[in-house]
């Protein structure tokens, strides 16, 4: 059975259950469908023109249905911008769950798109007109392409074409579609979906890799059978409830961002901030390690924070029990050795922070097998070295290569704000937040953070706080003096 073939029958049952009709009621006015439904029960395949009718259909199907009886406010709301791909009729499921999460759609559809999907079952369903053309003189006079970018919390673009990623990569802007991308100053989730040759191909990992350092997000694709008989891969198109999920994380993001800066909320857009989080795990055998106590929350929340403001964000996180924050690229290490390794590959940063309790020593020689108890012999002795210095290291790297701004994190047990002022200048950072990690403080593990930021004009405790508010205010400062740094004399 083919994947359009599958999906069109699982949308077919989800309506049947809806509506409560059988097969035999089910089809185009006249037309009874209910030998497709037969024919599709039973493995069979359909073509794209039926597949798109049947969808029509449903669609204009629900959209007489009356009003559910409570109506939420749209909260937000995303413009869809819908990709010449075969997959672009998952679009129809996608925008029905966004708008049960009261998320108003409106959608741009490519000349490609309307191949695979009408603008009639787009419409039905975001109940708005679907744009289509870039020189239509009614939509400039009511809602232009600039209207269209800026009235948008957030523009998703699924599926991505290898096309259309080419042409935001070169930044085109030939059509509606990429006119709009090229005119907003919005957040955009790129949700690409593509045969695998095509996604693997040079061009587009090249397309890919210009895109995140221009700050879009990306969902997916995923690894999976394609719709073309016998082909698998990368290439998927994320599925709606992933889509779902990066969708409403981002769209919490940039309200954060928004209520925090009164609507001048991404300052760090196009800049790429690197922070490192968690323990790092030294071995002693293949079972036994040395770790500490650190969570990882306060290094996440700082780059969940980064994110917020803009910037491409890269954390190198040892290992924690966290979620992986949205839109952040994230890099797992164990080792001390493996996160500067890490750090270095992630070069150049405009921005970098060593938020990671990075463990200063590692035994000198890790057995290769579990160290056994034997009688009589007593404890093994555990020769340490010492590792890497990664906020020193960095620091001091040279040219390009040193991020602007450097922040490291010093956690102390006593003398904090001594041993930081030493810190910074021992190790060259530009800033050092310090806090208090004695176990009566709660702060290693814990939710909330007292710190004091240190740099060469002195130092600002902040009371206790929420580790979140910290990455807030740690951010917006970081934003602030980069905007300063770097704005022209
Ligand atoms: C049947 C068929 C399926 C296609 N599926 C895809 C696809 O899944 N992904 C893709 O990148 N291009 C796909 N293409 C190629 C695009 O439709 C083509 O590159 C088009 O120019 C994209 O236009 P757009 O990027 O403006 O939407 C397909 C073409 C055909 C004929």
């Amino acid at each position: 059975m083919s994947e359009t073939a599958r999906e069109l029958l699982g949308e077919i049952e989800a309506f049947l259950a809806q509506f409560l009709v059988t097969p035999s009621k089910f089809g185009v006015a006249a037309v009874n469908d209910g030998h497709l439904v037969a024919k599709l029960r039973k493995g069979g395949s359909v073509t794209l023109k039926t597949a798109d009718r049947v969808r029509a259909y449903m669609a204009s199907e629900r959209s007489k249905q009356p009003a559910a009886p409570r109506q939420v406010a749209p909260s937000h709301r995303v413009l869809l911008i819908i990709g010449g791909g075969i997959a672009a009729y998952k679009c129809l499921d996608l925008i029905r769950r966004l708008r049960e999460h009261a998320i108003a759609v409106r959608a741009v559809m490519t000349k490609a798109a309307q191949q695979f999907v009408t603008p009639l079952s787009v419409g039905a369903l975001t109940s708005e007109r679907v744009f289509t053309e870039l020189f239509d003189l009614d939509d400039e006079r009511e809602i232009g392409h600039i209207r269209l970018s800026r009235e948008a919390d957030l523009i998703v673009v699924a599926p991505a074409t290898a096309d259309l990623l080419a042409k935001m990569a070169g930044g085109h802007a030939d059509d509606l579609a990429s006119c709009v991308l090229m005119a907003t100053d919005k957040p955009v989730l790129v949700a690409p979906a593509m045969n695998p040759r095509m996604w693997l191909h040079p061009a587009t990992r090249r397309n890919v890799t210009q895109l995140e350092a221009d700050g879009m997000a990306f969902a997916g694709p995923n690894i999976g059978e394609m719709a073309e008989r016998g082909e698998a891969g990368p290439g998927r198109l994320a599925e709606v409830p992933e889509l779902i999920e990066a969708i409403t994380k981002m769209l919490a993001l940039s309200s954060q961002a928004l209520a925090k800066n009164g609507g001048e909320n991404r300052p760090l857009i196009g800049r790429h901030v690197l922070v490192t989080s968690g323990p790092t795990h030294e071995p002693i055998d293949p079972v036994r390690y040395i770790a500490n106590r650190s969570s990882g929350k306060q290094g996440a929340a700082i780059a969940v924070e980064a994110a917020a403001l803009g910037a491409r964000v890269t954390l190198v996180s040892g290992p924690t029990q966290l979620a992986e924050p949205p839109g952040v690229e994230v890099v797992h290490i164990e080792s001390a050795r493996e996160m500067l390794e890490a750090v270095r590959r992630a070069l150049p940063a405009d921005i970098a922070i060593f938020a990671a309790a990075v463990a200063d020593w590692r035994v000198a020689s890790r057995s290769d097998e579990k160290i056994k108890k034997a009688a009589g012999q007593g404890a093994p002795r555990l020769e340490l070295v010492e590792n890497p210095d990664i906020l020193k290291t960095i620091a001091a790297e040279k040219g390009g290569r040193r991020p602007k701004l450097v922040i490291g994190f010093a956690a102390e047990t006593q003398n904090v704000i001594e041993f930081a002022k030493k810190k910074r200048r021992a190790k060259g950072a530009d800033w050092i937040v310090a806090n208090d990690v004695s176990p009566e403080t709660g702060i290693m593990g814990g939710d909330r953070n007292a710190v004091h930021v240190i740099s060469e004009h002195g130092v600002e405790s902040w009371p206790d706080l929420d580790k979140a508010e910290v990455a807030r205010r740690l951010m917006a400062r970081a934003a602030k003096y980069f905007a300063e740094l770097t704005a022209p004399a």
